[in-house]
């Protein structure tokens, strides 16, 4: 009989720790098995032994042992005892640190891709922070989505519609969603060429999943929609810059480029450039599908916030000319919530079929309870009725915040007021960007780094600052504490 288990459980079970004494025991035997304290065929102290060393009720220990037996950690052998089961391999010997090892503080033994040396996301903490053109979620009633959700959730308790299901979403939002696109931005669609996706984002991610292999080019902007970038460089993208100038993306340097390289997609944000806002003018639109026409690449239409265009018609989508040529991405983050993640991908049933197949690798489906939800507050008019709301909404804050832009930064900075979007460009003159940002960051004010829209070191800086998300008094608040940053 091999020695009996050395209890010497200490500091490692106690009751003040917030979990149960049943599953510390339980936790404390495999941890033992692992780090070969507790060697196969090793006798366990019985149940009524331990129970005493640990002050707990015997019953505690018994219902642990029964669950390691059940796993297969431990065996029973009648009236001699547990012990270790014999069925698992010796441990390989190895150094332990004294401190005990948890998901926080332990060293990572394998391999993994760590994410880039400058994450995308905004630096957290407290503070003020400026977005890059994000709605003003507070204006939309959470009753509103409540209804619809209780709405949604009847329904499909109903029609037992909480099952696993179609890829591409759900088919009453698919549906919502291409009479929409049809019926106002000119594409010629049915529910069969919508993928639901978790935002645009997500739509970007896997329209490139579905068109860039290692080595692939794809062009972007100069200054562009870096977690877009971000996409295409995860999958192992060659990225070339081409220039951008007020008329949106210079259509010469495209072809220029494809040229010189395999391209496979063209990334593009043409109704309202990010992040400099502005369109790309016609005869560009026609060129750009001329030469994917020509070289053989897609067109990704970015169209993130179709919605607020202030002032004319929105500029019809691309994709409406020319359907075989772009996959085109929306969203509902704008004109809804982006806490809702919905977007979409517009494209010929293939390719459809094709991003549905890299959904189900991802996440097996949508979230079908959010979009039956979203498409209910399409069908119940409440969209609508909140787009109207917003739109006058944000024409006025537009409006004060150009005044206000004038009024605190008017002798440093540039911008030309945007047609549409949510977000303002700033060019500044004899300001030090790079020292305005670290003295931004000093005094907890947070924004997206001029550095972080340039896929080139020549690229014009500037920053984008989004207007819809603040009320005047913010917007104030912002600007006084982005002059202050300036110095
Ligand atoms: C240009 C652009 N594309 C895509 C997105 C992604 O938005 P979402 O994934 O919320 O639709 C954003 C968000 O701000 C954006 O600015």
């Amino acid at each position: 009989m091999l020695r009996p288990w050395p209890v010497s459980l200490g500091d490692r079970i106690s009751r003040s720790r917030d979990v149960p004494m049943y599953m510390q025991i339980i936790q404390a035997v495999i941890r033992d098995i692992e780090r070969g304290r507790l060697t196969s065929g090793a006798y366990l102290p019985s149940s009524r032994e331990l129970a005493q060393i640990l002050g707990v009720n015997r019953k505690t220990v018994v219902l642990a042992y029964e669950d390691l037996i059940a796993q297969g950690w431990l065996d029973s052998t009648g009236t001699r005892g547990t012990m270790v089961a014999t069925s698992l391999p010796d441990p390989v010997k190895r150094q332990h640190a004294e401190i005990e090892a948890t998901m926080s503080n332990a060293a990572v033994d394998y391999r993994f891709a760590p994410p880039p040396e400058r994450p995308l996301a905004l630096p957290s903490g407290s503070g003020l922070k400026l977005d890059e053109g994000a709605p003003d979620g507070r204006l939309f009633p959470a009753e509103l989505l409540a209804r619809a959700y209780r709405s949604a959730a009847h329904n499909a308790s109903r029609e037992n519609g909480f099952q696993y299901r179609d890829p591409r979403g759900s088919p009453a939002l698919r549906e919502s969603i291409a009479t929409m696109l049809k019926s106002q931005r000119g594409l010629p669609v049915t529910a069969e060429n919508i993928c639901i996706t978790r935002g645009s984002q997500n739509g970007i991610f896997l329209a490139s999943q579905v068109l860039v292999s290692p080595g692939d080019s794809v062009i972007v902007e100069a200054l562009t929609y870096e977690p877009a970038v971000a996409a295409f460089r995860a999958l192992g993208a060659n990225i070339v810059p081409v220039d951008v100038d007020e008329d949106g993306i210079n259509t010469d340097a495209v072809e220029y480029a494809c040229r010189r390289n395999a391209v496979r997609a063209v990334f593009v944000t043409p109704h309202h450039q990010f992040p400099t806002t502005v369109s790309l003018r016609p005869e560009r639109r026609l060129r750009l599908l001329e030469l994917a026409r020509q070289f053989g690449f897609a067109i990704i239409e970015d169209d993130y916030d179709h919605e607020f265009h202030f002032e004319s018609q929105p500029l019809l989508p691309m994709a409406g000319y020319g359907p075989g040529l772009v996959i085109y991405v929306g969203s509902m983050s704008k004109l809804l919530l982006p806490a809702l993640r919905i977007g979409y991908v517009a494209a010929p049933p293939p390719v459809i079929d094709a991003i549905a197949h890299m959904v189900s690798l991802t996440d097996g489906m949508g979230n079908t309870l959010t979009e039956d939800a979203a498409a209910e507050l399409i069908e119940n008019g409440e969209l609508r009725r909140h787009a109207r709301k917003v739109r006058q909404i944000y024409a006025k804050r537009r409006e004060s915040f150009a005044a206000e832009i004038d009024k605190t930064l008017g002798d440093i900075a540039d911008y030309r007021m945007p047609d549409g979007g949510l977000a303002f460009w700033l060019r500044f003159h004899d300001t030090d960007l790079d020292q305005m940002e670290q003295r931004a960051a000093a005094m907890g004010l947070r924004f997206a780094s001029s550095r972080s829209f340039m896929t080139r070191a020549d690229a014009p800086r500037g920053l984008r600052i989004g207007f819809a998300s603040l009320n005047p008094y913010e917007a104030r608040t912002a600007l006084a504490a982005l002059r202050k940053a300036a110095g």
